[in-house]
């Protein structure tokens, strides 16, 4: 398929919106569908090594389940902050802002309304040797509580490399906190093949951060050294996710902040890189975010049917989704995640499949 992107009716909200959905062709084997509903990433078709397609993004087949069951962020842009704040409340500038509690006492990936419940305005882009989708969406001062007017655009681009590269941006009218990213899980034997254990990964972290039994980091970042935690060299995502780590036992999984080895802070990194044996299919993720969570679908409990009609089960999709730290709002020692008028918020993010 040639170098493309089309758009269709995905469907209308129930108060008579309009979602559509959009289709990025790479030219080069790769096509990646992106819904102006969540900015969600729907899914990604990529060749194995014998030249066999399949989509390595979990998600559902149609929008009224992204409205109804979308629980685990399948695929979604997330903000205004992702991940978690501690008892949903942050001071600012000796301001103390509450915020809904969506994951027991803490605030979740922005709130209820948050970023993944929103319609975005797009915009189709093509270029040279790429396409892309520019979405924006402009939060109004106060939703979901947080403070300020935040513009925001999310350009997608997908180019004749088989490259899917993330560009957020973001200003604000008052003095705000912001945390962005995409949620997409993969499964890089395709999507409601089983789990991901087989899967090999490499994560560029020598620390990460232990949360206590909220998910809340608990200290300081800790060495990965000896630990379930080490990915600095390849192994397979479910080698020691059994272990009787304590970290393993309070998220079930991998649900964890990693603090990336960032040579330059801000500048485009390495972070990790998965492969799949039986397919071939690789994956590398680099950011300027100093952080990532990854998380191993430690609850999908196999009450979701995907977008394949298979149902998904614990561990049959991994997360990669780069970030500032959680709880950052409360943590003067971690990266800031503060936005001031004048100022502009830039992170970028960049998926490339391949297959060998
Ligand atoms: C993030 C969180 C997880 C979970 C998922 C969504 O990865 O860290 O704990 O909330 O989002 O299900």
């Amino acid at each position: 398929m040639k170098r493309a992107i089309a758009q269709e009716d995905f469907g209308t909200l129930e108060d008579g919106t309009t979602v559509d959905r959009y289709s990025l062709t790479s030219g080069n084997g790769v096509r990646v569908r992106i819904l102006t509903y969540g900015g969600i990433v729907q899914t990604v078709e990529t060749p194995d090594r014998h030249g066999r397609d399949a989509d390595i993004v979990l998600g559902f087949p149609a929008l009224q389940d992204y409205v109804d069951l979308n629980e685990p962020y399948f695929g979604a842009i997330v903000g205004r902050y992702a991940n978690r704040i501690a008892k949903g409340e942050f001071t600012l500038d000796g301001e103390t802002y509450r915020l809904a509690a969506n994951n027991g006492e803490n605030s979740l990936h922005g709130g209820p309304g948050g970023f993944h419940t929103k319609v975005w305005e797009a915009r189709p882009i093509e270029a040279d040797d790429s396409v892309g989708l520019r979405l924006a969406y402009t939060s109004p001062d106060g939703e979901e509580n947080f403070p300020g007017t935040l513009a925001t655009t999310v350009t997608y681009t997908l180019t004749s490399g088989n490259e899917l590269r993330i560009d957020y941006h973001a200003t604000t009218d008052r003095p705000t906190i912001v945390n962005l990213t995409n949620h997409a899980y993969f499964n890089l034997a395709g999507e409601g093949t089983g789990d991901v254990y087989d899967h090999r990964l490499t994560l560029n972290a020598s620390r990460y951060t232990p949360v206590d039994a909220a998910l809340i980091p608990s200290g300081e970042p800790a060495s990965v050294e000896g630990t379930p935690f080490d990915f600095t060299s390849p192994d397979g995502i479910g080698e020691r996710i059994r272990a009787n780590h304590p970290q393993l036992l309070i998220a079930q999984g991998y649900d964890h902040n990693f603090v990336i080895d960032q040579p330059h802070p801000g500048l485009l990194t390495e972070v990790a890189r998965v492969t799949e044996p039986r397919t071939g299919r690789v994956l590398e993720v680099s950011t300027t975010e100093p952080g990532v969570q990854f998380y191993t679908g430690n609850f999908l409990d196999g009450s979701l049917a995907g977008t394949g009609g298979r149902v998904y089960r614990q561990g049959d999709g991994f997360a990669l989704e780069t970030q500032h730290f959680p709880d950052s709002p409360n943590r003067p020692d971690f990266p800031s995640t503060v936005l001031r008028p004048g100022e502009s918020f830039d992170s970028t993010t960049v998926y490339a499949f391949s297959a060998r």
